[in-house]
C-alpha cells in the first residue's frame, strides 16, 4: 500500500494524473463510428509518447495493447481490435501510465452517436456512481463505505454492481492493497488515512452482475450480454478531503 509521505510524491501523482487525463480527453474526440478499436489503441500510444510516460497496462500480467476498449456487454479488459464503432454502441476506455516512478489510471464509458435512453442512463448512473463512492474517501471512514455507497446508488437505480473486479490501492505499482469493493456493507475493511491513494473504479450492468471471462483469457462480458459501463478515478486522500487526481474534462 502506498501512503504518500511528502507534498512532492503527491504532486508527481497529481502530474501523472493530469497527463492521464488528458490523453483520456485526447482519445475521447476520436470515439465516433467507423472507427477502429485498434486505431483507438494506436492513437493512444503515440499521445503516451509523445508525453514521455510509459503505458502501464502494455504487458501487465500478459496483456496485449495501451489500452482497454470495452464495447456494449463487454465489462471490463476489451483488447483492441478492427471491430469498428457504429452508433449506439458504448464505449469504455480503460488506460493507465507510469510517471517518474507513479502510476495513474482512469476509466471512462463514451456513447458513440446516438445511444438508447436507458443505455444512457446506465452511463450516466456509472458515472454518479463513482462520485457518489468518492464522497466517502475519507479519513477515519472505512473502505467499505466507499463500496456500501457504489452498490446503493447503483441498485437504487435498478442496476447492478459488478462483483468480479474490484477497484485497489494505486501509487508504485498499478495495483496496491487495499481492494477497493463496489459492494458489501459499511465499516469494513481498512479505515482511510491522510496520503492514500486509491483508484475507485465501478463497474454496472443493465441486467445481472454475473460476468463471464471469453477465451482470450481477458474480455469479461455480462452473462446476459446486456451492456456494461466503467468509470475510474485516481484519487487521494487528504486531511482536507477527497482530492480527484484524474479528471475527465
Ligand atoms: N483499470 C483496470 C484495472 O485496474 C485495468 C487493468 S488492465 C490490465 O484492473 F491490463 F492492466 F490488466
Ligand atoms: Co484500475
Amino acid at each position: 500500500m502506498v501512503v504518500l509521505k511528502s507534498k512532492a510524491e503527491l504532486e508527481i501523482m497529481r502530474q501523472a494524473a493530469r497527463i492521464i487525463s488528458s490523453i483520456a480527453k485526447g482519445l475521447c474526440t476520436h470515439v465516433k463510428s467507423g472507427v477502429t478499436t485498434k486505431k483507438l489503441d494506436e492513437l493512444a500510444n503515440e499521445l503516451i509518447l509523445q508525453e514521455n510516460v510509459e503505458p502501464a497496462f502494455k504487458g501487465y500480467q500478459g496483456y496485449p495493447a495501451t489500452i482497454c476498449t470495452s464495447i456494449n456487454e463487454v465489462i471490463v479488459h476489451g483488447i483492441p481490435e478492427n471491430r469498428s464503432l457504429r452508433d449506439g454502441d458504448i464505449l469504455s476506455l480503460d488506460l493507465g501510465i507510469k510517471y517518474k516512478e507513479f502510476y495513474s489510471d482512469i476509466a471512462l464509458t463514451v456513447c458513440v452517436g446516438e445511444v438508447k435512453p436507458k443505455i444512457k442512463k446506465l452511463v450516466d448512473v456509472t458515472k454518479k456512481a463513482l462520485f457518489e463512492g468518492i464522497r466517502y474517501a475519507k479519513v477515519n471512514n472505512h473502505v467499505s463505505d466507499i463500496s456500501s455507497s457504489i452498490q446503493n446508488y447503483v441498485e437504487k437505480n435498478g442496476f447492478s454492481i459488478v462483483r468480479n473486479f474490484v477497484g485497489h490501492g494505486i501509487g508504485r505499482n498499478l495495483h496496491e492493497e487495499p481492494e477497493v469493493p463496489n459492494f458489501g456493507k459499511p465499516k469494513h475493511g481498512l479505515i482511510l488515512k491522510s496520503g492514500m491513494v486509491l483508484a475507485i473504479e465501478p463497474m454496472v450492468n443493465m441486467g445481472s452482475w454475473e460476468c463471464v471471462i471469453l477465451e482470450d483469457g481477458w474480455t469479461a462480458v455480462s452473462k446476459d450480454r446486456l451492456p456494461s459501463a466503467h468509470f475510474e478515478h485516481t484519487i487521494a486522500i487528504t486531511d482536507e478531503g477527497p482530492e480527484i487526481l484524474t479528471s475527465f474534462n
